[in-house]
């Protein structure tokens, strides 16, 4: 039997999405962007899903690219359509109505850094080395690299990855804001666990509320991202879990959430 490109796994409501071309240090080749697209489409879906954390198989990579190989033989034409098909991925992972926490495991390299971008939450091991190394092929990003670098850390950080291909190691891609917590290698999966454990207990539309204002605020007027907010604040008002999570408060109890 051959091993699938992506593996799946649920324990409780976290599902883990690992690429699995280790021996390729989980390159996205065309197949693996469309088994990613898949994933993501179908547990957008499964309401037993509430937290989705991704990472790469093996311990040397997160994702180190997309596939050079693949790539080295595109047309023009080709290459756009390879590019809108990342984009399309990333752009699902972006306004995924879930938490996607990326576990970035080794190296996050182009289109590695940028599925680890396109997340929601990034926690690495300090062993992780991030990096937009395209320039380096002749290239230029095309998931979105030079846009979402951008917004998370700016334009001289983001001038310096995409010019010089160099990569950064864990401590300077955190103090960089590029990612939320390093930790020991060793401590990698438990500490991702726990926090994914923690939003699997959240109340769910609740974190929808925030992934969604954060992502409009992201790409408009403040006036209109704090009148968004207003209307989303008011729309939890409908919702089962904010009665319990206000009732659970006033009684000193934990709440349980529903996700209704
Ligand atoms: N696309 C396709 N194959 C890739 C790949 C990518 N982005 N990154 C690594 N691989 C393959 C290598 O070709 C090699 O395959 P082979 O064993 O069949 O020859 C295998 O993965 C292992 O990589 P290797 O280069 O031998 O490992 P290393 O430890 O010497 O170096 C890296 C690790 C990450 C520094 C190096 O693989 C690298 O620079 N990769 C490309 C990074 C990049 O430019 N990404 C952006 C692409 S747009």
């Amino acid at each position: 039997m051959t091993e699938p490109l992506l593996r799946s796994a649920d324990e409780g409501a976290i599902r883990t999405l690992t690429v699995n071309r280790p021996d390729k240090l989980n390159a996205l080749n065309a197949a693996t962007l469309d088994a990613l697209q898949a994933a993501f489409d179908d547990a957008a879906q499964d309401a037993a899903v509430r937290v989705v954390v991704l990472t790469g198989a093996g311990t040397k990579a997160f994702v180190a690219g997309a596939d050079i190989a693949e790539m080295a033989e595109l047309t023009a034409v080709a290459g756009r359509d390879f590019s809108a098909r990342g984009q399309r991925l990333m752009r699902s992972i972006e306004t995924f109505p879930k938490p996607v926490i990326a576990m970035i495991n080794g190296f996050a390299l182009g289109g590695g850094l940028e599925l680890a971008m396109a997340c929601h939450l990034r926690i690495a091991a300090d062993s992780a080395r991030l990096g937009q190394p395209e320039v380096n092929l002749g290239l230029i990003p095309g998931f979105g690299g030079t846009q979402r670098l951008l917004r998370l850390a700016g334009r001289a950080a983001t001038l310096e990855l995409c010019l010089t291909g160099a990569p950064i190691d864990a401590a300077r891609a955190l103090a960089l804001g590029v990612v939320n917590r390093v930790v020991p290698a060793a401590e990698l999966a438990e500490a991702t666990r726990a926090l994914a454990a923690g939003l699997a207990e959240a109340a769910p539309l609740a974190l929808r509320g925030v992934l969604d204002c954060v992502h409009a605020g992201g790409e408009c007027a403040l006036g209109e991202g704090l009148a968004y907010e207003t209307a989303q604040f008011g729309l939890m008002f409908a919702t089962e879990d904010m009665r319990e999570g206000t009732r659970a408060f006033l009684e000193r109890r934990k709440p349980r959430f529903a996700g209704r």
